[in-house]
């Protein structure tokens, strides 16, 4: 088996301005040196706002920081007249290397649906930048189907018909967990980011399943990541409110202390 290094990441959502996230990175970076953070082991990933991303990448930049960069969506065109629309070439020369795809805010309030997510996933395969693909039931949905064949069926259709599938990341976050506080609990989020990877495994082969990461999200803090990332399939967890505190960022990200605990 592959040994795939923990993918932490935060979405910072709609908050904070440029500075706010300059300072915040800063800290997040201090912090985590201070701690002898060993990046290698647990990649730490930011996605702010379309505005701040420039200044982002600047800090890390200049300051030789290891933190990675993110944003949290991308055009399914590349240029155009397409109002508002952010396009992946813009994005690969601000050296965003990941970004999300199918949050599901965006399903939720701009109506994307598997089509739209598998165009934008092919607009960042096409654009070297690594999909990070949101997967996830809602709350009646848990009631109908359960919790598993939501984010699968998903999962698969994000990555159907592309010529050749790139690196990606595949994120389950339950809509009812998302800003809740209402966790999924540990043996949910292993069982579901495993039916995840055999379906995968099933589509695409076994080598493909093996070296993606699949992450869980949905009201993640320091207190409780440990017991997702025991499991040996949950690769990393997506961060939304408890990202912009930085103390309790890099607290997840060192969740490997908790675990040697
Ligand atoms: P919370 O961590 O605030 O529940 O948000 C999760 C999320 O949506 C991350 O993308």
């Amino acid at each position: 088996m592959t040994k795939r290094v923990a993918f932490i990441a935060g979405n910072w959502k709609m908050n904070l301005d440029h500075q706010q996230g300059i300072a915040l990175v800063q800290k997040l970076a201090w912090t985590l040196k201070d701690a002898a953070h060993d990046y290698s082991s647990a990649e730490v990933v930011v996605f702010p706002g379309f505005t701040s991303i420039r200044s982002i990448q600047t800090l890390i930049d200049a300051d030789k920081l290891e933190v990675r960069l993110g944003a949290q969506d991308i055009s399914a065109q590349d240029s155009g007249a397409f109002t508002g629309e952010v396009s992946g070439v813009a994005l690969k020369k601000l050296d965003v290397e990941y970004v999300l795809i199918g949050h599901s805010e965006r399903r939720q309030y701009h109506n994307e649906d598997d089509a739209v997510v598998q165009a934008k996933t092919a607009a960042a395969f096409r654009h070297g930048i690594v999909p990070v693909i949101c997967v996830g039931e809602t709350a009646e949905e848990l009631e109908t189907e359960g919790s598993a064949a939501v984010p699968v069926r998903q999962a698969l259709a994000a990555l159907k018909n592309h010529e050749t599938l790139g690196d990606f990341v595949v994120a389950y976050e339950p809509v009812w967990a998302i800003g809740t506080g209402q966790v999924a609990t540990p043996e949910v989020a292993a069982s579901v980011c495993s039916k995840i990877r055999v379906a995968i495994a099933e589509e695409h082969g076994a080598e493909i399943a093996d070296r993606t990461r699949i992450l869980y999200g949905g009201s993640v803090k320091a207190a409780n990541v440990a017991g997702f990332l025991k499991s040996v399939d949950v690769d990393g967890v997506l961060v939304g409110g408890a990202s912009l505190d930085a103390e309790e960022f890099s607290g997840i990200a060192r969740f490997q202390k908790h675990l040697a605990l």
